[in-house]
């Protein structure tokens, strides 16, 4: 029986974090069990906010490809692959690009609000274009199941627009993928920044060692309201209840009765969720440390992932450039 293809990256724009790992690293360990996964470093895509540092793209890299590995991601299972070095999803892109109106893109919500955000004085084409080059990346393999966050589904309602357009213009070959919608909401920061992010500086990093996870969930933010041990707290609104449900599921609704009745201090609860999170990251560590000792493993490892992904790659361009009638001496 072929199994579906799962498909999803990251932008290598720095190393990933707790909020990654609850939001999409421990979904994609459950699906590589079950369909044929293919994880990839979108380091083209990170370019279309940082042109200006290629340097630091091998460096995020290694350390992104560190966290998969650690987080539990199976190369024998999951294929992990290197955008830029599948330059059939360039090709590609550039394809799908003369069908895809601008005013699709300008009026796209996802690339609003990430152009408002960003620190780009204008908008660049590249990064206007980026989710055509997003249906790319996922249209080359013919991934069905796209395990992505809420803010992702402009960009997979352009695929799927794509993959129609494309079907009917020249010939039915791509396939539609479906959003896989995550869950888990997104893991609010150690400071209560609704984002847990590196550069905001509120983040867990999966590579922390107990005293770093001890020291930032210490300084952690809490309810406000809570001054002395026996104020009554709102769960709903601290980081540190958030972590609970997130990594102690089993122990959350107890937290939760507990702070509100004003019968567990916020040292205990910190304590409680400083030791989970030891244990959550405890094997992340040791299989870090495996790989991160063995750079050529690795590198095998992003080597052959990247040999199948392109194998895939050249199969079907070699189908859309018949689709399109470009084929001119291989009839
Ligand atoms: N834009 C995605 C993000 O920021 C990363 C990404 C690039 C992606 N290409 C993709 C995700 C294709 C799913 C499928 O998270």
């Amino acid at each position: 029986m072929i199994k579906e293809r799962v498909l999803t990256g990251d932008r290598v724009t720095g190393k990933l974090h707790l909020g990654h790992y609850v939001g999409s690293l421990q979904n994609r360990v459950t699906l590589q069990e079950q369909y044929d996964t293919f994880v990839f470093l979108a380091d083209i895509q990170a370019l279309t906010t940082h042109f200006d540092r290629p340097q630091y793209l091998g460096q995020n890299l290694n350390e992104i490809t560190l966290d998969y590995l650690s987080a539990g991601i199976n190369p024998d299972k999951s294929t992990l692959f290197i955008q830029s070095m599948v330059p059939e999803i360039a090709e590609l892109t550039v394809l799908f690009s003369m069908f895809v109106t601008v005013n699709s893109l300008r009026h796209n919500p996802t690339i609003k609000a990430e152009s408002k955000n960003s620190s780009l004085d204008e908008l660049y084409y590249g990064f206007l274009g980026y989710p055509v080059s997003q249906a790319a990346d996922i249209t080359f393999c013919k991934a069905t199941i796209i395990p992505v966050g809420e803010d992702q589904l402009p960009h997979l309602e352009l695929t799927r627009k794509i993959v129609r357009r494309f079907n009917e213009l020249y010939s039915p070959i791509l396939v539609e993928p479906r959003a896989l919608i995550s869950e888990t909401p997104r893991l609010v920061g150690t400071d209560g920044n609704a984002k847990m992010s590196k550069s905001l500086g509120n983040a867990i990093e999966l590579d922390s060692t107990k005293e770093e996870i001890t020291f930032k969930i210490r300084k952690a933010t809490t309810d406000p309201a809570r001054v002395h041990k026996n104020d009554p707290g709102h769960p709903d609104i601290c980081p540190i209840y958030a972590y609970h449900r997130a990594v102690r599921s089993h122990g959350a609704p107890e937290i939760h009765d507990s702070c509100e009745s004003g019968s567990i201090s916020c040292s205990a609860c910190k304590q409680l969720i400083t030791t989970a999170l030891d244990q959550l990251i405890e094997p992340m560590r040791e299989r870090r440390s495996y790989y991160a000792a063995r750079p050529k493993v690795v590198e095998d490892i992003l080597l052959s992932g990247t040999k199948r992904a392109r194998d895939i790659a050249q199969e079907t361009m070699s189908e859309v450039r018949e689709a399109m009638g470009l084929n001119y001496f291989s009839k």
